[in-house]
């Protein structure tokens, strides 16, 4: 019993964040690929670089060190055609300084957009990110009550914000990043069984 216990610990796999909402969508994508997770809310530091991926990995290293079991991290951000990519590596403090009231001022007619989404994967040998993104556009007004930018971003084809959709978890920057490590991660699950 004490082994059986042990070996489950030992395939524990831990969301490391400070934001509940993003834990609550990871969680419930991944229990729809089939892998539990638990929160470990903390709050990681993050580096100054241009690249998302860069500041994933970095971060994820830190969560690693933190927790010190199997762990994955999101990073992710929104990037605004005509501002050149801002707020991207800035939107939480974007979010938190001038909102979405902010964003929806600075913008004219072109409101093209995309939310990337970068997970990182982190234990004691590997070290790996998985990329998804989705494209769509700002809205002129907020619409729906939601997290974050939800309320102004309108995936592309669709006539609805982020928070006024109940299939965001099935279509999300989070969702694509997260099949692809489902994908990676009950494939190498699978090969250490054997
Ligand atoms: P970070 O990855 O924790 O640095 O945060 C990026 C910021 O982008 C978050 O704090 C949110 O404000 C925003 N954000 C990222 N993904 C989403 C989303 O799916 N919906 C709404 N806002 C998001």
């Amino acid at each position: 019993m004490k082994v059986e216990e042990d070996m489950r610990q030992s395939f524990d796999l831990f969301f490391v964040s400070s934001n509940y909402h993003k834990y609550l969508e990871v969680k419930e994508i991944l229990h729809s690929f089939g892998i539990n997770i638990k929160f470990f809310k903390y709050d990681l530091e993050e580096i100054q670089s241009n690249s998302l991926k860069e500041i994933a990995f970095k971060k994820a290293a830190d969560a690693f060190k933190k927790c010190k079991k199997p762990i994955i991290i999101e990073d992710d951000g929104l990037f605004i055609d005509s501002l050149c990519g801002f707020p991207g590596q800035y939107s939480s403090f974007v979010f938190k300084t001038i909102g979405n009231k902010g964003i929806l001022q600075l913008l004219k007619k072109n409101r093209k957009a995309k939310f990337v989404s970068i997970i990182s994967f982190c234990n004691d040998k590997i070290s790996k990110s998985f990329e998804g993104k989705i494209e769509g556009n700002i809205s002129k007004i907020q619409n729906g009550k939601s997290w974050g930018y939800d309320p102004i971003f309108i995936p592309l084809n669709m006539n609805k914000t982020f928070a006024e959709l109940n299939k965001k978890n099935k279509l999300s920057h989070r969702y694509k990043s997260l099949k692809k490590f489902s994908n990676w991660y009950l494939h190498m699950m699978k090969s250490c069984d054997q």
